[in-house]
Parts: C-alpha cells; structure tokens; sequence
C-alpha cells in the first residue's frame, strides 16, 4: 500500500520506545551505521582526527561539527555527493578545560571558524543493504570544505548595497563565509540551499555601533548594551570584523540563504539577497502551476514569520545558465493566517475550537520585488537586509518559531514545523499558535489556492499538536491517541516518495532522548504519529533524509552528549566510538532490504 487515498500507509514497523540510551536505536528489521563523523578526512590529505591534538589546518579539511541539513546528490543509484551543514560548535565538548571564548587559545577560535560550514563527501551503497559508507580511496574530486572562512559573494538586489560595504570588503559584494548554518533545500538544477540561522551570537561590540543602527541590530537578536556578550566564542580575537563597534556592517552580510554547487568544487558560494534576511531555517523549493519557482522559508526565532519567494521568470527544464538566475529576481512574501473560529474559543487549554478544528485562511504579503520595496518607509534593500522589520510593519502572523518546510510531492500540501515558544502568553494566543507557554510545538498544513505554490492566498490548519498523547492539549489529526507515539519539538522534515513526513525533533521536553518519527497525511491513517528511530543521549536529530528508492534513510545526529556539566573529563555520551562524543550522520535501513517504513 502507499500513502494514496483511503488505504493505510504501508506503514508497518514498529515504534521504538522512547529512551534515554547513548545509541541510536531503530524498530526490529531494520540495521542503522555511522557514515561520516566529526574530524573524518575530507578533502584528500587530510589527517587522521586527533580529539587531543587537533589544529585548524587539520579541521578545515576534516568533517565539521555540529551536522545538521543532510541531503543526497545521486551519481547513479548507489553512489553520489552527501551535502552535510554544520551548524555551530560546542566548545566545553571539543576542548578540554575549556572556559570561554574570553580565555581560549587562538588556535581553538581558528579550530571552531573551521568547523563551521558545510561538506561535500563523495559516499557509496554497498549491495542489497541500505547502508552508505564513505568513499575513501579513488580522486574524491567532489570532496570538499566550506567553512567560515570561505570566500563567497552576494548576489540579487541588495549585493552592493551600501548595507553590506565594510572596510574589507568595499564594495559589498564579496564576503568571506557562512555561519550556523541549520536546514536547508535543494534546487531543481542540482545545487543546495543552505541557510544561515543564529548568526547573532558571533559578534561582539553591539554596545558601540553607531545609534541609528542599534534598532535593527536589537530586532536581529544583539545585544546593543553588552560589550561582550556572555558565551561568545571570540571570535573577534581572531579576526576583527566580529567586532561590531569597529566593523558594524559585517553583521548584514550573515543571516541569508547561501547556494552551492556540490559538482563544482571550485565554485564561490553565493549568497542570494533576494531571498531576504533573517534566522533562516531552510529553504524549500517547489514549481508553480505557471512554471515559476518558489522557495518557502521559516525564521526560527520565537514570534517570528513565515515567507515564501516567488521567482520572475520560470524554471526551464536543463535551461541551466537561465534557471541560475532565478534566485535573484523575484517577489518575497510573508505569511499572515486568519482562524475562524471565534477568539473565546481559543482558550489556551488545546481544546478543538467548535468547528473541529484549528484552521483558517492566510494571505502571502508581498515584501518586495527586485528593486521595489512594497513596505512604506524602507527602500526594497533594507527591506531585504531588514526583512523582519519589514515582515513587522505589514501585520505578518508570529509563529511559534518556524523551522522547516517541505511540500508534499504526492499532493502539493506544504507543511511547516513550529518547534515551540515557552514565551507565547495567554493573551499572545492564535488559533494558528493556540497553546501558551508551548513546549512541544505543532505542524501548520498549507494549502495554496488552486493547489498553486504561487498562488496569494491559502487555507491552513494545524493537523499535529504534538506533546505527550495523554496531555489533552495535544492533537493528532483525529487519529486514535492511545496508539501513536509520543512527539515533542518536531524540527525538520521530510516526505518519502509514498507522502508520509518523516518528523525529526530537537529539544525532546518530555525527558527522552530526540528521535525521528513518521505521520501519514492521507487516508485513514493520518496522524498516525510514530516513532522510528532515537538519537543518542544529549543529541537532536537532525536531516531527515529519504533515498528517493525508499532503502535508506539518513539522519544527522547532532550534539551527542551536549548537556550542562558535560565536559570531555565528564562526557555523558561516548556515541559513537566508547569515547569521546562526535556528531555524525548515521543511515538506517532494513536488514532485508525493503522500503524504509515496512
Ligand atoms: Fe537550528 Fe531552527 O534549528
Ligand atoms: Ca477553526
Ligand atoms: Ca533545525
Ligand atoms: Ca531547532
């Protein structure tokens, strides 16, 4: 059975419990592996890792930390290029007797720039089994390491501005790396998406950068009072550009969506500006009905927006030199949801309001187009540079902290993950944001009118509130509560070829570890919410990621061990080697060789 009509999903494993093990667990049938860790050899030449010795030489050409987007780009059915984001690096875990940032030994700042960014690692899938391994011999001509060093440029309406000009850089074009850099997308002509998240912890000075600039500075998460924020890597002590009192535009060139050629290892990143900034989650791309394409993106922060890109032009099938164009010319929007069920009865228990439903209409508001700003009193750069300011004064909806958004490939639907919002308050409610103080988080459905991703208007509602099935603010689509599995946080997402979204999670707060579960949308099974796999102690699951064959599935398994007091004297996960934690990208499949789910 698939995931069409009436029918059950097909899906049949069965859960895993929810655990605190340091290890990654997976149903009966089915056989999981590491495919590549932190400080693995890369790019070829590169050392062995050394936990206790490690330079920055040696991690610029070795797998990075913190992974998190996973996605697959096939060279044929059993080999092809792993694109890997890393997302940021926990120093008290790399480094022994590490205080802070204000006392570290500049080699271990130049470490944590290289261990930022993203790598390419050429794998293979060895006979009937759905496990993928790293290729280790041969050119590896795709291998390669961006870090946050990385030379890259900025393209669209705002590369150039006057916004993105520094004194290294003076014609705000060209930039030098990316920065915490979360999910991501892939675009139909081959190349990946990433996107840059919490670039606001990086820089320090906030408290000396010109008055007029503090406001937007604030609205991106900086402190405009502290010097030195607590917790800062320092990387300022490195290189001077971090220091926002001396350099206060280097900040703007953080917070975009970065595109890059996995086949072109020689290629310069770009940053793509019209595609606005902000704390990117991902970036989802999709076709409209008139051929235009269109990239769906969350903010995650608490109380922030949901946007969507539309292009001008449309994609051309194997057009290549006119679809890399794209990305740079077209209309941002962002997302406001209208409930319709009357605001009484969104009365912060969870309850279903009485028309059955969380539910409403919603409306894509148009930001921006190329050079014209639709937002009164911002010119269409601070608009894309300034995008939450912007999404701030059209009346957008703040969403309990919008992570990722994929699009249904069986039905057109699009689904977002909103994480949680411990500060949403009683009087903050929504009925697309219902519950105060939301721990677990939900699942916004979007249905664009006309089932067109460009379409302008759309209906929506929330067909998961996740938490623990007996809490009765919780919602699983109407499905049976006493037989789905527990959820919290759901974080990325992913659809196999059948229409089922596969749901990681980050954050777990009902007390186990995080894990990877599947939901059915269609038929009788949906909401079926059950859980596939659990991640090692300390660890969120990052990915997901399924083989369009349906035989493997890839997760990244990010901060093993990252709990407070946890040091590499005191480590409270040994995943994956008995010693000390390293993040990694593990495959799971079934031993027999059948469709991930079975
Ligand atoms: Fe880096 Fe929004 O998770
Ligand atoms: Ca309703
Ligand atoms: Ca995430
Ligand atoms: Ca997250």
């Amino acid at each position: 059975g698939s995931g069409h009509g009436n029918g059950p999903s097909g899906l049949k494993f069965t859960p895993v419990a929810p655990n605190k093990l340091d290890a990654i667990t997976v149903p009966a049938g089915y056989d999981q592996s590491v495919v590549v860790r932190w400080g693995d050899p890369v790019v070829p030449g590169a050392p062995a890792f050394d936990f206790d010795n490690q330079t920055a030489a040696a991690q610029a050409k070795q797998f990075g930390y913190n992974c998190d987007y996973v996605t697959l780009f096939p060279m044929g059915k059993d080999r092809g290029l792993l694109w890997v984001n890393h997302e940021y690096t926990d120093e008290v875990l790399m480094f022994r007797g590490y205080v802070d940032g204000n006392a570290a030994p500049l080699e271990q700042i130049r470490i944590a720039l290289a261990a930022h960014g993203g790598s390419v690692v050429e794998i293979e899938r060895a006979g009937k089994t759905g496990k993928w391994t790293l290729v280790t011999r041969g050119s590896r001509k795709y291998n390669r390491r961006i870090t946050a060093q990385t030379p890259m440029r900025f393209s669209g309406p705002a590369a150039g501005s006057a916004l993105l000009k520094t004194a290294g850089d003076p014609t705000g074009r060209n930039v030098k790396g990316m920065l915490n850099n979360c999910a991501g997308g892939t675009t139909p002509w081959g190349t990946v998406l990433t996107a840059e998240e919490n670039f606001n912890q990086y820089f320090v000075g906030g408290n000396g950068v010109p008055e007029d600039q503090k406001a937007n500075l604030a609205r991106y998460g900086v402190s405009t009072t502290a010097a030195i924020p607590s917790g800062s890597r320092r990387f300022d002590r490195v290189e001077e550009r971090f220091d926002l009192a001396k350099h206060p535009h280097e900040i703007n060139r953080f917070g975009w969506i970065v595109e890059i050629d996995p086949f072109d290892p020689d290629s310069v990143p770009i940053k793509r500006t019209a595609l606005g900034r902000m704390a990117h989650e991902a970036a989802t791309t999709t076709i409209a009905k008139d051929g235009r394409l269109v990239a769906y993106m969350g903010d995650d922060s608490r109380f922030e927006y949901i946007y969507k890109f539309v292009s001008k032009d449309r994609y051309v099938p194997g057009f290549d030199r006119h679809n890399r164009g794209l990305l740079d010319e077209g209309t941002l929007y962002v997302a406001k949801l209208t409930g319709d069920s009357p605001a009484a009865e969104i009365d912060g228990t969870g309850k279903l309001p009485s028309d059955g439903a969380f539910d409403g209409s919603g409306e894509w508001i148009p930001l921006v187009s190329g050079t014209r700003s639709y937002v009164p009193g911002m010119t269409a750069e601070e608009v894309l540079v300034f995008t939450r300011v912007a999404a701030d004064k059209v009346g957008a909806t703040k969403m309990d902290r919008p992570e990722d958004m994929e699009r249904n490939p069986v039905n057109g639907a699009v689904y977002l993950a909103l994480t949680n919002n411990t500060n949403r308050t009683a009087a903050q409610l929504d009925e697309a944001n219902p519950r105060p103080s939301n721990r677990h988080g939900h699942i916004l459905e979007i249905l664009e009118s006309r089932n067109d991703a460009g379409a302008t208007k759309f209906a929506w509602s929330l067909p998961l509130v996740a938490g623990d099935p007996a809490d009765p603010s919780t919602y699983f689509a109407g499905f049976d509560k006493t037989k789905v599995s527990p959820i919290s946080c759901p974080d990325n997402l992913a659809f196999d070829a059948d229409g089922n979204l596969w749901i990681s999670t980050d954050g777990n707060a009902l007390g186990t570890n995080d894990g990877l579960f599947v939901m059915p949308l269609a038929g009788r099974e949906r909401g079926f919410v059950r859980q596939f796999l659990t991640v090692p102690f300390g660890a969120e699951t990052c990915g997901p990621m399924v083989t369009e064959d349906q035989r493997s599935v890839f997760v990244a398994v990010q901060h093993p061990g990252e709990i407070t007091g946890a040091t590499p004297d005191n480590p409270s996960s040994t995943w994956p080697d008995g010693d000390q934690p390293r993040p990694a990208v593990a495959v799971a499949w079934h031993k027999q060789g059948k469709k991930i789910g079975s």
